[in-house]
Protein backbone atom coordinates (compact mmCIF):
# COMPACT_ATOMS: atom_id res chain seq x y z
CA UNK A 1 0.00 0.00 0.00
CA UNK A 2 1.57 3.59 -1.15
CA UNK A 3 2.04 5.53 2.07
CA UNK A 4 2.80 8.71 3.17
CA UNK A 5 3.82 9.99 6.44
CA UNK A 6 3.34 13.73 7.28
CA UNK A 7 4.50 14.55 11.16
CA UNK A 8 5.78 17.56 13.21
CA UNK A 9 8.43 17.69 15.36
CA UNK A 10 10.34 20.02 17.91
CA UNK A 11 13.09 17.75 19.50
CA UNK A 12 13.22 14.69 17.41
CA UNK A 13 11.32 12.03 18.47
CA UNK A 14 8.14 11.90 16.40
CA UNK A 15 10.36 12.85 13.02
CA UNK A 16 12.27 9.28 13.99
CA UNK A 17 9.16 7.43 14.64
CA UNK A 18 7.97 9.01 10.91
CA UNK A 19 11.31 7.80 9.73
CA UNK A 20 10.87 4.51 11.35
CA UNK A 21 7.48 4.31 9.91
CA UNK A 22 8.45 5.16 6.81
CA UNK A 23 11.01 2.12 6.70
CA UNK A 24 8.49 -0.22 8.18
CA UNK A 25 5.83 0.37 4.99
CA UNK A 26 8.21 1.33 2.50
CA UNK A 27 6.71 4.90 2.60
CA UNK A 28 7.59 8.19 1.73
CA UNK A 29 8.03 10.61 4.62
CA UNK A 30 7.65 14.73 4.76
CA UNK A 31 7.45 17.26 7.21
CA UNK A 32 4.19 18.91 7.80
CA UNK A 33 5.26 22.68 6.29
CA UNK A 34 6.51 20.83 2.69
CA UNK A 35 3.31 18.84 3.29
CA UNK A 36 1.36 22.34 2.99
CA UNK A 37 2.47 23.79 0.62
CA UNK A 38 2.00 20.78 -1.95
CA UNK A 39 -1.57 20.76 -4.38
CA UNK A 40 -3.99 18.44 -3.52
CA UNK A 41 -3.05 15.97 -6.52
CA UNK A 42 0.42 15.12 -4.74
CA UNK A 43 -1.58 12.93 -2.41
CA UNK A 44 -3.80 11.58 -4.69
CA UNK A 45 -1.77 8.90 -5.48
CA UNK A 46 -0.97 7.44 -2.14
CA UNK A 47 -3.43 4.76 -0.48
CA UNK A 48 -2.78 5.65 3.00
CA UNK A 49 -1.97 8.57 4.65
CA UNK A 50 -0.53 9.30 8.66
CA UNK A 51 -0.03 12.25 10.54
CA UNK A 52 2.75 12.42 12.81
CA UNK A 53 2.27 14.70 15.72
CA UNK A 54 3.76 15.57 19.42
CA UNK A 55 1.49 15.97 22.64
CA UNK A 56 1.49 19.37 23.95
CA UNK A 57 -0.86 20.13 26.88
CA UNK A 58 -2.96 17.27 26.35
CA UNK A 59 -3.40 18.47 22.58
CA UNK A 60 -2.26 16.77 19.16
CA UNK A 61 -0.19 19.52 17.88
CA UNK A 62 -0.84 21.04 14.13
CA UNK A 63 -3.52 17.71 13.82
CA UNK A 64 -6.20 20.89 12.49
CA UNK A 65 -4.76 20.21 9.28
CA UNK A 66 -4.81 17.42 8.50
CA UNK A 67 -8.87 16.46 9.98
CA UNK A 68 -9.28 19.22 7.34
CA UNK A 69 -7.88 17.42 4.22
CA UNK A 70 -8.92 14.11 5.70
CA UNK A 71 -12.18 15.04 5.10
CA UNK A 72 -11.63 14.70 1.22
CA UNK A 73 -9.15 11.23 1.79
CA UNK A 74 -12.16 8.53 3.37
CA UNK A 75 -11.29 6.44 0.10
CA UNK A 76 -7.72 6.15 1.80
CA UNK A 77 -6.26 4.56 5.16
CA UNK A 78 -6.03 7.13 7.03
CA UNK A 79 -4.30 7.11 10.86
CA UNK A 80 -2.65 9.75 13.26
CA UNK A 81 0.06 8.72 16.41
CA UNK A 82 1.06 10.82 18.61
CA UNK A 83 4.38 10.77 20.85
CA UNK A 84 4.20 11.90 24.18
CA UNK A 85 6.49 12.01 27.12
CA UNK A 86 3.85 10.39 29.18
CA UNK A 87 3.44 6.34 29.81
CA UNK A 88 0.88 4.87 27.80
CA UNK A 89 -0.89 3.80 31.37
CA UNK A 90 -1.13 7.33 32.76
CA UNK A 91 -5.10 7.83 32.54
CA UNK A 92 -4.37 11.31 30.93
CA UNK A 93 -3.20 9.27 27.97
CA UNK A 94 -6.53 7.79 27.59
CA UNK A 95 -9.31 11.26 28.29
CA UNK A 96 -6.48 12.91 25.50
CA UNK A 97 -6.46 10.04 22.63
CA UNK A 98 -11.00 9.60 23.14
CA UNK A 99 -11.31 13.21 22.73
CA UNK A 100 -8.76 13.79 19.78
CA UNK A 101 -11.14 12.99 17.14
CA UNK A 102 -14.53 13.43 16.94
CA UNK A 103 -17.41 10.34 16.56
CA UNK A 104 -17.48 11.04 13.18
CA UNK A 105 -13.65 11.17 12.85
CA UNK A 106 -13.18 7.87 14.56
CA UNK A 107 -14.89 6.63 11.72
CA UNK A 108 -12.02 7.20 9.06
CA UNK A 109 -9.10 7.79 11.10
CA UNK A 110 -7.48 5.54 13.66
CA UNK A 111 -5.35 7.15 16.19
CA UNK A 112 -2.29 5.87 18.00
CA UNK A 113 0.25 6.67 20.84
CA UNK A 114 4.22 6.56 20.73
CA UNK A 115 6.25 6.65 24.07
CA UNK A 116 8.54 9.71 23.32
CA UNK A 117 10.78 11.56 25.94
CA UNK A 118 11.96 15.15 26.73
CA UNK A 119 14.89 16.60 25.48
CA UNK A 120 15.50 20.14 26.82
CA UNK A 121 19.03 20.38 24.31
CA UNK A 122 16.90 20.55 21.36
CA UNK A 123 13.46 22.49 23.03
CA UNK A 124 13.32 25.90 21.79
CA UNK A 125 13.86 28.67 24.26
CA UNK A 126 10.32 29.30 25.46
CA UNK A 127 9.15 25.95 25.45
CA UNK A 128 11.86 25.05 27.71
CA UNK A 129 11.13 28.08 30.13
CA UNK A 130 7.24 26.99 29.92
CA UNK A 131 8.57 23.39 31.08
CA UNK A 132 10.96 25.14 33.90
CA UNK A 133 8.00 26.82 35.22
CA UNK A 134 5.68 24.06 34.91
CA UNK A 135 7.79 21.92 37.09
CA UNK A 136 8.90 24.13 39.53
CA UNK A 137 4.99 25.32 39.84
CA UNK A 138 4.23 21.54 40.88
CA UNK A 139 7.67 21.24 43.58
CA UNK A 140 6.37 24.13 44.95
CA UNK A 141 3.19 23.54 45.07
CA UNK A 142 2.13 22.23 48.96
CA UNK A 143 -0.99 20.54 47.60
CA UNK A 144 0.24 18.64 44.58
CA UNK A 145 0.18 15.18 44.94
CA UNK A 146 2.32 12.21 45.12
CA UNK A 147 1.81 11.64 41.31
CA UNK A 148 2.15 15.41 40.12
CA UNK A 149 5.80 15.72 42.13
CA UNK A 150 6.79 12.14 40.25
CA UNK A 151 5.95 13.63 37.55
CA UNK A 152 7.47 16.73 37.74
CA UNK A 153 10.85 14.91 39.10
CA UNK A 154 10.40 12.85 35.79
CA UNK A 155 10.05 15.81 33.01
CA UNK A 156 12.45 18.08 35.01
CA UNK A 157 15.42 16.38 33.27
CA UNK A 158 15.72 14.97 29.39
CA UNK A 159 14.73 11.19 29.06
CA UNK A 160 14.06 9.14 26.20
CA UNK A 161 11.94 5.75 26.16
CA UNK A 162 10.97 5.58 22.31
CA UNK A 163 11.48 2.31 21.20
CA UNK A 164 10.16 1.40 17.41
CA UNK A 165 7.87 -1.24 19.12
CA UNK A 166 5.44 1.17 19.44
CA UNK A 167 4.73 1.39 15.75
CA UNK A 168 3.89 -2.32 15.83
CA UNK A 169 -0.04 -1.87 16.19
CA UNK A 170 0.56 1.12 13.31
CA UNK A 171 2.28 -1.34 11.25
CA UNK A 172 -0.68 -4.09 11.26
CA UNK A 173 -3.35 -1.73 10.85
CA UNK A 174 -1.34 -0.78 7.56
CA UNK A 175 -1.55 -3.77 6.72
CA UNK A 176 2.18 -4.65 7.01
CA UNK A 177 3.87 -7.39 9.14
CA UNK A 178 5.05 -6.71 12.52
CA UNK A 179 8.27 -8.29 12.02
CA UNK A 180 10.65 -6.13 12.31
CA UNK A 181 14.08 -6.92 9.33
CA UNK A 182 16.79 -7.71 11.51
C1 LIG B 1 5.17 22.40 26.54
C2 LIG B 1 5.07 20.90 26.49
C3 LIG B 1 3.88 20.26 26.81
C4 LIG B 1 3.79 18.86 26.79
N1 LIG B 1 2.61 18.26 27.08
C5 LIG B 1 2.52 16.90 27.07
C6 LIG B 1 1.30 16.24 27.36
O1 LIG B 1 0.27 16.86 27.61
N2 LIG B 1 1.28 14.89 27.37
C7 LIG B 1 2.40 14.15 27.08
O2 LIG B 1 2.34 12.92 27.07
N3 LIG B 1 3.58 14.75 26.77
C8 LIG B 1 3.66 16.11 26.76
N4 LIG B 1 4.84 16.72 26.42
C9 LIG B 1 6.01 15.88 26.03
C10 LIG B 1 6.19 15.84 24.51
O3 LIG B 1 5.02 15.36 23.89
C11 LIG B 1 7.38 14.94 24.21
O4 LIG B 1 8.55 15.62 24.63
C12 LIG B 1 7.51 14.53 22.76
O5 LIG B 1 8.39 13.44 22.70
C13 LIG B 1 8.02 15.67 21.87
O6 LIG B 1 8.07 15.23 20.54
P1 LIG B 1 9.08 15.88 19.48
O7 LIG B 1 10.47 15.48 19.89
O8 LIG B 1 8.70 15.28 18.18
O9 LIG B 1 8.91 17.37 19.48
C14 LIG B 1 4.94 18.10 26.44
C15 LIG B 1 6.14 18.74 26.10
C16 LIG B 1 6.21 20.12 26.11
C17 LIG B 1 7.51 20.76 25.73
Amino acid sequence: MKTLIIYTSQTGFTKKYAEWLAGRTGGDVIELKEAKKKEDAFFDGYEAIVYGGWAMAGKLVKFDWFLGKSVNWKDKKLAAFCVGGSPRENPDVDTFLASALNEEQKKYIKLFYCLGGINYDKMSGPTKLLMKMFVSSVKKNKNASEKEREMAETISHSYDYSDIKYLDPVVEYLGGSVKLDT
